[in-house]
């Protein structure tokens, strides 16, 4: 059975609704009637807190047109969905590092756009609040989207079809940019992927393989710290199950003098080089890895958890592995899983995978 949370069912707007989490639709002259959205969590799935937005039938509409407008870019070329591609788990069509108009290449590798009623904050270093301060920034990033808000709407408002589905969203108000973000991080909220492979096998619907079976033990066990012990990968301590994220920002060993990060954000140094946690989920469609895009493979991150460590004052503790005598230095930096244990481990992170996600054409473009 479904667990249905229903947060905020708003049917008719009137004049006199001044409470603030309705202030976008404040000045609306006239009544106008929505169909609320209930955003259905997998009953496997934690209880979110409220999302950001209220959810309507029209507002979804409305967001899942916009997220593929090119009209939002300078020269008309590129869309959120541009660097956002569904068969891609919502990331940048195998590119290392997203690229904006005119070819110009970025700093980052685009994120995949998933179960993100979870989060308390956007990017790789977290610099958004929410979802619709996020869908801000794309719009006049210089190396991304490289236009003006007002242009934006002044395209928009100019337009055959958007003046009727704003005012069917949002009633009798100018468009502008809060509603746009906020039909977009409506769209984007319902993007729900919790029907992979794996889900599949903990639902009993299709049956684990001994592959699979052993790379899920090896993930959610800790490091070896003898030669005798189970594989374990320690993955889980920050991609848990069922999110496969903890959420938070970590760093994960990648370099040994760690740059920018969450430090940028907070302005603390305790906070250099470390990142969004990803969520792990499709993660077989969301490569290159990491948030520059240095590893191609699953088979090259897998390596570098292995072996490929560097030590730094921000790292994680979690990242460094003890021995059985407590020593924590030299060779017990390492997982030390054989070829057949790193090949299950990736099996597991295959199915991960949810095709069901990457091609409903629910998330698809409609323009
Ligand atoms: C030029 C490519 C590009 C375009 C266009 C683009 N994005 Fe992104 N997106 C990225 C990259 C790269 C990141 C990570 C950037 C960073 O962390 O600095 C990102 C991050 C995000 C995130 C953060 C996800 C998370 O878990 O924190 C969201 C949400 C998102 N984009 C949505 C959008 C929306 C909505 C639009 C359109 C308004 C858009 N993007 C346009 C490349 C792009
Ligand atoms: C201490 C927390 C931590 C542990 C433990 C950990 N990871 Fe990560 N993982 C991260 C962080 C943080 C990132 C993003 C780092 C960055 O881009 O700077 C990441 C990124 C990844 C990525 C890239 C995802 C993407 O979309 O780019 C993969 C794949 C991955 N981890 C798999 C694993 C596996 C497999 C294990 C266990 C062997 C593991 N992780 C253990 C924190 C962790």
């Amino acid at each position: 059975m479904k667990r249905i949370l229903v947060w905020v069912l708003v049917v008719v707007f009137l004049d006199s609704c001044t409470s603030d989490i309705f202030s976008v639709y404040k000045s609306s002259p006239s009544e106008f009637i929505q169909t609320p959205y209930t955003l259905v969590i997998p009953d496997s799935f934690p209880v979110p807190l409220a999302p950001p937005v209220v959810l309507t039938e029209e507002g979804i509409a409305l967001g899942k047109k916009l997220f593929y407008e090119t009209l939002l870019s300078k020269d008309n070329t590129i869309s959120c969905g541009s660097c956002h591609a569904q068969e891609y788990g919502f990331t940048d069509n195998g590119k290392d590092l997203s690229g904006g108009v005119g070819g110009l290449k970025g700093l980052k590798n685009s994120m995949p756009i998933m179960n993100l009623v979870y989060y308390q904050s956007f990017f790789w270093n977290g610099r958004a609040i929410d979802l619709p301060h996020q869908a801000l920034m794309p719009v006049n990033d210089p190396l991304e989207m490289q236009e003006t808000w007002s242009n934006v709407v002044e395209k928009l408002n100019a337009h055959t079809d958007y003046p009727t589905l704003f005012k069917k969203a949002y009633g009798d108000v100018p468009i502008d940019s809060t509603l746009v973000t906020n039909a977009i991080a409506q769209f984007e909220l319902t993007f729900i992927s919790a029907n992979s492979e794996f889900d599949k096998m903990r639902k009993n619907i299709i049956p684990f393989t001994p592959s699979i079976t052993n790379g899920l033990s090896i993930f959610n066990t800790e490091p070896r710290k003898t030669l005798f012990d189970a594989p374990g990968g320690d993955c889980f301590h920050c991609h848990s199950v069922p999110l496969f994220t903890s959420l938070i920002f970590e760093n994960n060993g990648l370099d040994v003098n760690p740059k920018d990060g969450l430090m940028n954000v907070t302005g603390k140094a305790s906070d250099r080089g470390k990142f969004k946690v990803p969520s792990l989920r499709n993660v077989e469609k969301t490569g290159p890895y990491m948030h520059d895009g240095r590893f191609q493979t699953l088979e090259e991150v897998v390596d570098f958890y292995n072996d490929g460590i560097n030590i730094s004052n921000t790292i994680s503790p979690i990242m460094v592995k003890i021995d059985s005598n407590g020593d924590s230095s030299g060779i017990a930096n390492g997982l030390f899983l054989t070829n057949q244990e790193k090949s299950d481990l990736i099996a597991f992170l295959k199915a991960l995978t949810d095709e069901e996600f990457l091609t409903d054409p629910i998330y698809s473009n409609p323009n």
